[in-house]
């Protein structure tokens, strides 16, 4: 698949900001270009630890930090991006065939996925090596 960094885009997500504090609501099909099929979040993530560290075959997600911030280095075989994300009011998108490392959290950082598929081993592409000579590098 033929995606780059430049298909990775920030998403603005609603923010209902009030006295008593801040409501994100996220819907299917309109805020985020896919439908959701799965809900996921990380967290504990020890400090210095990474996570990701592999490409999917199909697999479109939404990246949000909800709680605390985090780096996420996106990697389409030609070139890299760094981008850190530190509100609930906005997300990443990262469509098909790009690597994505996912670094440097803040202590208590919750990252929330949406995710166009059901987990499924298959679609991961976990040797660099192999997702580069799938991209044809
Ligand atoms: P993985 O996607 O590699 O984690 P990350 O990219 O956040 O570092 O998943 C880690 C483990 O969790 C792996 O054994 C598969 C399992 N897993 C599920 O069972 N269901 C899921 O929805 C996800 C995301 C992971």
């Amino acid at each position: 698949m033929r995606t780059t960094i430049g298909d990775c885009k920030l998403i603005d997500l609603p923010k209902i900001s009030e006295r008593r504090g801040a409501i994100t609501p996220i819907y299917s099909g309109t805020h985020v270009p896919f439908d959701i099929a799965r809900v996921y979040y990380l967290y504990d993530v020890p400090g210095g630890e990474s996570r990701g560290g592999h490409a999917h075959k199909e697999l479109q997600v939404l990246i949000v930090s909800v709680m605390g911030a985090f780096d996420v280095v996106l990697d389409d075989g030609e070139d890299r991006k760094r981008v850190r994300l530190d509100r609930g009011y906005y997300g990443l998108y990262i469509p098909a065939m790009i690597w994505r490392e996912l670094e440097n959290f803040s202590s208590g950082g919750i990252c929330l996925v949406l995710a166009s598929m059901p987990y499924d081993e298959s679609d991961y592409i976990r040797d660099y090596d192999t997702f580069l000579k799938e991209k044809g590098r």
